[in-house]
């Protein structure tokens, strides 16, 4: 079969090939600067040499100006025309450096290593099936962590908690609360430390985040802050609840039906169910201009499939979408699942839904009670 090819169309699909390999290589660049400190350094600092920046980090000089090197090329650093003096201007900073709290986008630059370190073994996987368990990933569960420091902790009392009317006199007064997925327990122990009438359980697979947030916990002294290592596909809770997070869990679990099956089961009547996860739509057409849509799917592929296949499960992936998510929580026996979107995670939906009753139904109940 002939075939007609438009030479300006293949020129531009190369140009376009060559500047994502190009920035796949920054990503990783980025996560270097971040780890190191070097971004920190250079926030506010003079215009300096690679010498003085390496001395300042406490860094190898050698490997320090290789990286700004590659800094330059990329248009994060600026340089000089003698090639000497390197400055990270701060309208760059405040997007890479710890200095701004709340607006790191160099964290997230550490997925692309974190799932590259298994590139083998998801080749493996595509060609004899199966998947790779969380064990396999090098800092996973601390950039994970690291990740929802920012996106969760930094904004859990003023933008999260205030989808759900009344629950912050309700946690005030003396509630029970169980965080499903928690990871390394963060969003827990800041609830724990505001709310001490309440009671808080964390649950995850996997030992060392459980034992990182155990000893958070006891470092802070906490008496009502309680994790424990379990697999959620078979979890029973003898008690009932009166609030459940999943931040950021529910896809990635081996069976997000009988996770969720489980949550509407454990929940008291009228309790609430808050589960952050991915904005996405479950048909890739609608995700084509998806400002994450390039590393969710990779995430996907290289992970978030992987650690659920890998236990037998389902393999939803990253991107199972919101309308699957919407039709999983009412098999799962919710009803009136609102969604939010919140300014400062442009990544996530917030899904709010109470037990048996409307959320407006729900909302007023509480505040009775409150009332009480
Ligand atoms: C994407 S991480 C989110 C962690 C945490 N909620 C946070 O926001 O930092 C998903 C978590 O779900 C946990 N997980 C996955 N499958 C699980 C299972 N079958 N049972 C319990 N936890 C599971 C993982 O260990 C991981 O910590």
């Amino acid at each position: 079969m002939a075939c007609e090819i438009d030479p300006v169309k293949a020129e531009g699909f190369a140009g376009s090939l060559v500047e994502m390999i190009n920035q796949g290589a920054m990503s990783i660049m980025i996560s270097i600067g971040h780890q190191t400190g070097l971004f920190d350094v250079m926030a506010g600092m003079e215009p300096s040499t690679s010498k003085e920046i390496a001395d300042q980090s406490g860094l190898h000089e050698r490997y320090v100006r290789e990286w700004l090197n590659a800094m330059v090329v990329g248009k994060i650093v600026f340089v000089d025309d003698s090639s000497t003096y390197y400055h990270l201007p701060m309208e760059h900073a405040m997007f890479l450096s710890r200095k701004f709290p709340g607006d790191n986008i160099a964290l997230f630059a550490q997925y692309i290593p974190v799932i590259a370190g298994v590139e083998q073994k998801v080749i493996h996987c595509f060609k004899n099936g199966g998947g790779i368990p969380y064990s396999e990933y090098v800092r996973f569960h601390e950039v994970m962590a690291e990740d929802s420091g920012q996106t969760i902790i930094g904004a859990l009392f003023d933008h999260i908690l205030t989808l759900i009317p009344g629950i912050t006199q309700r946690l005030e007064k003396g509630i029970s609360v169980l965080d499903v997925g928690c990871g390394s327990g963060r969003a827990l122990i800041q609830l724990g430390e505001r709310f001490p009438n309440s009671v808080f359980l964390g649950i995850d697979l996997c030992k060392e985040p459980i034992e990182k947030a155990r000893k958070s916990t006891e470092e802070k002294g906490l008496q009502n802050v309680f994790f424990h290592q379990a697999d959620l596909t078979s979890f029973r809770p003898d008690v009932e609840f009166d609030l459940i997070t999943a931040f950021d869990a529910i896809h990635d679990q081996a069976r997000p039906d009988l996770v969720l099956k489980t949550i509407y089961d454990c929940l008291k009547d009228n309790g609430v169910f808050l589960m952050q996860d991915i904005d996405a739509s479950e048909k890739v057409y609608n995700n084509l201009d998806h400002p994450f849509g390039r590393l969710l799917y990779s995430i996907s592929t290289m992970h978030c499939t992987s650690v659920s296949l890998a236990q037998g499960g389902m393999g939803l992936g990253t991107m199972w979408g919101t309308e699957r998510a919407n039709r999983m929580m009412r098999q799962a026996g919710f009803n009136n699942v609102t969604e939010n979107r919140l300014p400062h995670d442009p990544m996530n939906c917030y899904f709010v839904v109470s037990k048996n009753c409307t959320n407006t139904q729900a909302s007023l109940i509480e505040l009775e009670e409150i009332d009480d």
